[in-house]
């Protein structure tokens, strides 16, 4: 089995070899620059003066909410002071914008605006909520709670929680009574237009909408942050990453009612590491591409993840009639536990309370590599790969996938799906086309001839290959 593997696989390098130059080679190349995509974890992130609020302590300014009046009775509205210790604190070299612990403070949507001077760590010690009143919120900034912006070189960080109190934004929601308008509710921690960012240890939980977005960044390295919200929450997204760049996400332990991660448009170069997701709809890229938008989603990793009880596992969504493409992502070394979508590509999502009509433009979706993908799932259809009838889904990679359904048996959907799998893939991925049967079948045939003629050979390739494929880890 391994064998027949393994001569198959040569074959497809051999005819690679053969056609060079053509669309076979491009995609083979692709898909071994995907592989070899990797982001720094130690020096992924620079920068420019790292804060370090242990050692260098002594020398830092103390920019403390409690200065400025904030009377930390988790009652009273403490807007203000935190406003006025930003201000200090953006324009002090060095300094520290300190929420002490121990203390809740009642903050209202508020701007946190940059440029600040060097050195700028928030100290996130204590709890911030936010008011539960969704009448009382300021309608000009209907999409906002926390909201930092234009920063460069800052550490946020301590054990403090950022409480969206968003019980009652919750309930008027229109996914959870149609009779409700649908309208925007605000993000709890926003970090927009920023690089070189460091976010670490926080908890945010119960926000009103999305938890935590990172927005038009660069350089952002988001470690052991915890977001919890209950299941039934809706649209509360964990992290979600928009048009930004050279993210990390690493040790994050994520469960909400709505994706833990979610990656959308204008976003490159995002690896996540250690991630833990449950309850929740999973870790996705999209959606995009609503109404006719151009998405663009590129080089995104996830390595060594859990994901427990959730409604989809690894999933990539896109509307009909969009543009732009998804390209080169990977997923690798999950294990699942009672997931309903564990593997998932859907180019005919449609979250609106109207029907979405087919179209013939689609977001491109290609080079995707799932590999070491194990537990189990709770539908039958362990992997689904619906893509668009106008726009196929190509170089869909399978390796070493395992789910199995407690119950039952399992099974994969393709539509409109081009791609291969090699070494254990079940449940079995036969429906995926091959986009160069033909070049791979007379590839296949002719090495297979060749090697008839010697036995010895062919177990000396099939050593020596089995170890290549290892090292090329396709
Ligand atoms: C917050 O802002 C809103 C609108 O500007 C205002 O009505 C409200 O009193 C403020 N404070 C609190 C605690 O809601
Ligand atoms: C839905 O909202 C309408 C109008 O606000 C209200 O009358 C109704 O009781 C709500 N239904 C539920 C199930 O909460
Ligand atoms: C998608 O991202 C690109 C690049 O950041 C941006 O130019 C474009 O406007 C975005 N499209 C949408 C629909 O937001
Ligand atoms: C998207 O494009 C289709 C086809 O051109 C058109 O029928 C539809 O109205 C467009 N939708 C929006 C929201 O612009
Ligand atoms: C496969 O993934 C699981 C779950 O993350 C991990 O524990 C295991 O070490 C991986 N196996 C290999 C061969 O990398
Ligand atoms: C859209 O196309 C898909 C794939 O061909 C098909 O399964 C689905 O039923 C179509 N949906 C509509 C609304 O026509």
């Amino acid at each position: 089995m391994d064998k027949l593997f393994i001569i198959s696989f040569l074959g497809l390098l051999t005819v690679v070899h053969a056609v060079a130059g053509s669309v076979v080679y491009n995609n083979i190349g692709m898909l071994e620059e995907l592989e070899r995509f990797e982001i720094d974890e130690e020096n992924g992130v620079e920068l420019s003066d790292t804060p370090s609020w242990t050692s260098e302590r002594g020398r830092r300014v103390l920019v403390n909410v409690d200065s400025f009046g904030a009377v930390a009775d988790g009652v009273s509205d403490h807007t203000q002071a935190f406003v006025k210790a930003w201000q200090t604190a953006c324009a002090t070299p060095k300094s520290v914008f300190l929420v002490p612990p121990g203390r809740r403070y009642l903050v209202n949507a508020t701007k946190f605006k940059g440029p600040c001077e060097d050195g700028l760590i928030i100290q996130i010690d204590g709890t911030i909520i936010a008011p539960d009143e969704p009448k009382n919120w300021d309608p000009n900034l209907p999409r906002l709670w926390l909201d930092f912006s234009k920063l460069n070189g800052v550490l946020f960080q301590g054990n403090g929680l950022i409480d969206g109190s968003g019980r009652k934004w919750w309930k008027s929601s229109c996914k959870k009574n149609k009779s409700n308008p649908c309208r925007e509710a605000p993000t709890a921690l926003t970090i927009d237009s920023s690089s070189s960012v460091t976010v670490r240890d926080l908890t945010i939980q119960n926000s009103q909408q999305m938890h935590f977005v990172i927005s038009r960044c660069s350089s952002v390295r988001v470690s052991d942050v915890l977001v919890s919200a209950p299941e039934d929450s809706p649209n509360t997204d964990g992290i979600h990453i928009t048009e930004s760049t050279n993210v990390i996400l690493q040790g994050c332990k994520i469960g909400t009612g709505d994706d833990c991660i979610s990656i959308v448009n204008g976003s490159s170069g995002i690896k996540m590491k250690r991630i833990y997701c449950g309850p929740g709809h999973g870790v996705s890229i999209g959606s995009l591409g609503k109404d006719n938008s151009t998405g663009i989603v590129t080089k995104v990793v996830l390595d060594t993840a859990f994901l427990k009880e959730t409604a989809n596992g690894l999933r990539i969504k896109t509307w009909q009639g969009g543009n732009g493409y998804v390209r080169g992502i990977r997923f690798e070394n999950v294990k699942v536990e009672d997931v309903a979508n564990p593997i998932i590509i859907d180019q005919f999502y449609c979250d609106s309370p109207k029907a979405c009509k087919n179209q013939t433009s689609a977001v491109k979706i290609s080079e995707i590599v799932y590999r070491n993908v194990t537990g189990t799932t709770k539908s039958a259809m362990a992997m689904k790969f619906a893509c668009s009838d106008t726009v196929p889904c190509s170089n869909i990679v399978l390796s070493n996938i395992n789910l199995e359904k407690k119950d039952g048996t399992v099974e994969t959907y393709c539509n409109s799906a081009q791609g291969f799998g090699y070494g254990v893939v079940h449940p079995s991925a036969n429906c995926l086309t091959s986009q160069d049967k033909h070049y791979f079948g007379v590839g296949v045939t002719d090495i297979a001839e060749d090697y008839d003629t010697d036995q010895t050979e062919i177990a000396e390739l099939a050593e020596s290959s089995s170890e290549a494929i290892v090292h090329t880890e396709l």
